[in-house]
């Protein structure tokens, strides 16, 4: 095999951003992630599905590693993911996170709030710190709020707020966990609509949601999970249009019939 071969069979590698491989994770007696093999390439954007208990938050807690796993491997950009210290550190400032509860800091205004892990975590000036906060602001549509406090704006401009704080560390792939569920039904398309945008830029993404518009629009494949496993995984028209396995047939009836 010449070298140029090598690279050619290395190449689909390279390209997969966030690789996990015969991931397990117990919560004692029970088997949250049973051998979850998932490889998410560059600028994929997935979406992941299921019903309530089915794993899918623990899924996106591991791969930032707010949760240990007890076998397998998560790889990040071709790196395992460490287990504690400066290198874990590291690598979780790669992974940005949105959740469904806001989670912004109360007592910082909105400015702050997006300056402060890149001041901390990436050692950027003030200024540089401001001018990029400012631009994200901006890009997710509440720019003219940057002085105010969490407190003082809606759940929707809240959480637009959340993800300009997460892009500000410039991730290489964005988690969202149900971004949208805490949110008045009135303000969850403000939101949506940022995450559309990001998408179409070529962000890798992983969200968990259960809104279809947003997975139609977007998502490159969903990926539907039930009591730890990964089910079925397909286009999102193929798979809501036509799930294979019983149990996302099932868990389709339930949403769509309301
Ligand atoms: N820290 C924890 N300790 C014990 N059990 C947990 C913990 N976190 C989640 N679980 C359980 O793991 C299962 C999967 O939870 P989760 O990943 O939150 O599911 P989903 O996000 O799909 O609703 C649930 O049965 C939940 O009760
Ligand atoms: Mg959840």
């Amino acid at each position: 095999m010449t070298l140029g071969d090598q690279e050619t069979a290395t190449a689909p590698k390279a390209k997969d951003l966030v690789v996990l491989k015969d991931v397990n994770k117990h919560f004692g007696p029970l088997h949250v992630l049973q051998n979850i093999n998932l490889s998410i390439g560059r600028g994929e954007v997935i979406v992941v599905v299921g019903p309530s208990g089915s794993g899918k938050s623990t899924l996106c807690r591991t791969i930032n590693r707010l949760e240990t796993i007890d076998s397998g491997e998560i790889r990040i950009d071709g790196k395992v993911l460490p287990s504690e210290g400066a290198a874990l550190a590291k690598l979780r400032a790669d992974v940005g996170m949105v959740f469904q509860s806001f989670n912004l800091f109360a007592h910082k205004s909105v400015r702050d709030n997006v300056t402060l892990g890149p001041r901390k975590v990436r050692k950027l000036s003030a200024a540089a710190a401001k001018e990029k906060a400012e631009k994200l602001l901006d890009r997710v549509g509440v720019g003219n709020q940057a002085d105010k406090y969490p407190a003082q704006l809606s759940g929707g401009q809240q959480q637009r707020v959340a993800i300009a704080r997460a892009l500000a560390m410039d991730p290489k792939v964005m988690l969202f966990d149900e971004p949208t569920s805490a949110l008045d039904p009135e303000m969850v398309n403000e939101v949506l609509d940022v995450m559309v945008d990001l998408a179409r830029g070529g962000m890798t993404m992983v969200v968990v949601t259960h809104e279809m518009g947003f997975a139609r629009k977007a998502a490159d494949r969903v990926v539907f999970m039930a009591d730890g496993q990964i089910v079925e995984e397909n286009d999102p028209d193929s798979f809501f249009d036509a799930p294979q396995s019983a149990r996302a047939k099932d868990f389709l009836s339930k949403i769509l019939h309301h």
